[in-house]
């Protein structure tokens, strides 16, 4: 096997899987413009594999630059994360959102059929399954999205059928993430957001430490067990490990599939709360306040493709997760 190029491989996910394919012997390639990473990610995952990384300040897209990369290594595969995510932002910025990461992602797909690299696995979102899907969501539902950052991912799956339908030997896995959290157990890496974090658990993190006052939960009114919104973390180095899987299927097989990597379990905020208080021994204040716009009561996986298809389940729970989380928060208090 050759080399498997990682784009936005200094980033959470991108930096655990690609300890995760070094770990399964795998040759990696990271190619990363850096606007929402540390270049520091690569030294973290050469210290937890002993192995040099051969890495790309480069957007994705810079033809030339992507071009360059493939001159240079032969690329069997492309793992393909590069792309912004910031839901808010893409409804403020549509044109930027559609250009980046479908434009992105069009000239990565050129490069690749220049160079007749056939693999790609595509990080896709749970978002994908909307708001009117019932769960526990099965990658045959129909999609849609509610924001621009959503219509992204469904976009470029529809891209990635139709490349699978008119080019017989190209392989895609459109991979749909539910809520990754947690870090990689040594605490050299982890979840690293620049600035106040949007998402929960990152979010906690910081109250856990002190750095915020107290978490806002965002409506305790839902159709759900507690009355707070509830979602399937996953374990990030569950989700890294499954990347590898779908590698593994991809290679010996053509066509498009998407499949879920999630745990098939919900938690709600105030379970993910009590959880960091455990790993933690801190408390976690919190406030009640009124409902996120945008945000949907309850969302889980069917994991039954993965473990069928990929021969794929998760292995760690929430405890694991936060535990991991705060590792990683204490031996990094300024981030990477
Ligand atoms: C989880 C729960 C909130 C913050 C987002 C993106 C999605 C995907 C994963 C990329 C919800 C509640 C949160 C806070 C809170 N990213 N919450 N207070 O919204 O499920 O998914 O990240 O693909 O596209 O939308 O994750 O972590 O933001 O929220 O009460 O300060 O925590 O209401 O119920 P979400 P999240």
């Amino acid at each position: 096997m050759g080399k498997i190029l990682v784009t936005g491989g200094t980033g959470f996910i991108g930096s655990h899987t690609c300890v995760a394919l070094i770990n399964a012997g795998y040759q990696v390639v990271v190619m990363d413009n850096l606007c929402n990473s540390k270049v520091e990610a690569i030294a973290r995952i050469e210290m937890i594999t002993g192995r040099h990384i051969r890495f790309y300040r480069t957007d994705m897209r810079d033809k030339h630059g992507v071009c360059q990369i493939f001159e240079d290594n032969k690329i069997d595969a492309v793992i393909h994360f590069a792309g912004w995510k910031a839901v808010g932002e893409s409804v403020e910025k549509p044109l930027d959102y559609y250009e980046n990461n479908l434009g992105g992602t069009l000239t990565l797909l050129e490069v690749m059929r220049q160079f007749q690299c056939p693999i790609l696995i595509f990080s896709s979102s749970a978002t994908v399954y909307g708001s009117h899907n019932p769960v526990p969501y099965q990658e045959d539902m129909p999609t849609s999205a509610t924001n621009p950052y959503g219509y992204t991912k469904v976009m470029i799956e529809q891209i990635l059928r139709d490349l699978c339908v008119a080019q017989h030997r190209f392989s895609a896995v459109a991979l749909r993430y539910f809520n990754p959290i947690g870090a990689h157990e040594s605490g050299l890496l982890g979840e690293n957001p620049n600035g106040i974090p949007n998402n929960l658990v990152p979010y906690v993190a910081q109250v856990a430490t002190g750095k915020l006052d107290c978490l806002r939960v965002f409506g305790n009114d839902y159709d759900t067990p507690d009355g707070t919104g509830v979602r399937d973390y996953i374990h990030v180095m569950d989700l890294a490990v499954g990347h590898v899987a779908a590698l593994a299927y991809a290679v010996n097989h053509t066509g498009f599939e998407a499949i879920n990597l999630g745990t098939g379990k919900g938690s709600s905020v105030l379970d993910v709360v009590r959880a960091y208080e455990r790993a933690s021994g801190r408390k976690i204040p919190i406030k009640v306040v009124e409902r996120r716009a945008g945000d949907i009561a309850t969302s889980y996986a069917d994991p039954t493709k993965a473990k069928d298809l990929l021969g794929w389940e998760t292995t760690y729970d929430l405890d694991k997760m936060c535990a991991d989380s705060w590792k990683f928060t204490l031996q990094n208090p300024r981030g990477l």
